[in-house]
């Protein structure tokens, strides 16, 4: 498994944790927001493992604020890294995929399903990746690769524990927490993506699966 992220630190830190419980994982430091980098990514990451079978997109970032005072640069920095990123990795993924049959999973976001305030470019970056999310799934249909989505509703990460909302905005209207009164686990996430991975998924394809504790039910 190669584990891609543009923070170093971690990255050593997810190192050290497969070594402590008996597993190894390749680490690669690497920036989704450039097309050079991306190329760079997959291309390693092709050559240390020898083929691809599954490549999930997880990296994201949020943030929040009034969208008459969104800025342009605040704009295109979360559109390029969560929806311009998953783009470039899925296309320069894609042709090692078909030669395996192998499958894409994106993050998307329970804000690419219900109107989430404070976070014009968040939940349209989302939205875009919801939708390419099913346009690749009928345009490799044919040729044997999958491709789908998983929806988290608020999970207890660093992202969440990172929420600074602006001025005079209501927490309530953010639905941060589902109606179950608590937050999902990552551990949760996880789990739903490697099912959707998995080849007892085989017919799910152009999915996207909500893992919200019904907050959007
Ligand atoms: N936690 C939630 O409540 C929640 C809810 C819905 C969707 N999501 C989505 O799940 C995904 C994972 O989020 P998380 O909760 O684990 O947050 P997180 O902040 O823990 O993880 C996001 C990761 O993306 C990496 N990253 C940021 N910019 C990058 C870049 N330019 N290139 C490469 N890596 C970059 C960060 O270093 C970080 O490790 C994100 O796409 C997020 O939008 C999270």
């Amino acid at each position: 498994m190669v584990a891609a992220d543009v923070n170093a630190e971690l990255l050593e830190k997810l190192s050290a944790d497969a070594d402590g419980l008996g597993g190894s994982i390749t680490t690669l430091v690497g920036d989704v927001s450039s097309e050079r980098g991306v190329e760079t990514m997959v291309a390693e990451s092709h050559a240390r493992l020898g083929k691809l079978d599954v490549v999930v997109n997880v990296a994201g970032v949020l943030s929040f604020c009034h969208t008459h005072e969104h800025s342009l640069d605040e704009w295109n920095r979360l559109i390029t890294i969560n929806l311009t990123g998953t783009f470039l990795v899925c296309r320069e993924a894609i042709p090692h995929l078909l030669a395996t049959r192998g499958n894409i999973v994106n993050l998307a976001s329970t804000a690419a399903h219900k109107g989430q305030p404070w976070a014009a470019a968040y939940v349209a970056s989302k939205g875009g990746v919801l939708a390419l999310t099913r346009a690749l799934a009928v345009e490799y249909a044919a040729a044997g690769l999958r491709v789908n989505s998983i929806s988290p509703g608020a999970i207890d990460t660093p992202i969440t524990a990172a929420f600074h909302l602006p001025e005079g905005a209501d927490i309530a209207l953010i639905n941060r927490v589902s109606p179950m009164g608590k937050f999902g686990t990552p551990e949760g996430i996880a789990a739903g993506i490697a099912y959707v991975a998995s080849d007892e998924a085989s017919h799910m394809n152009g999915a996207d699966v909500l893992i919200d504790g019904a907050t959007t039910a």
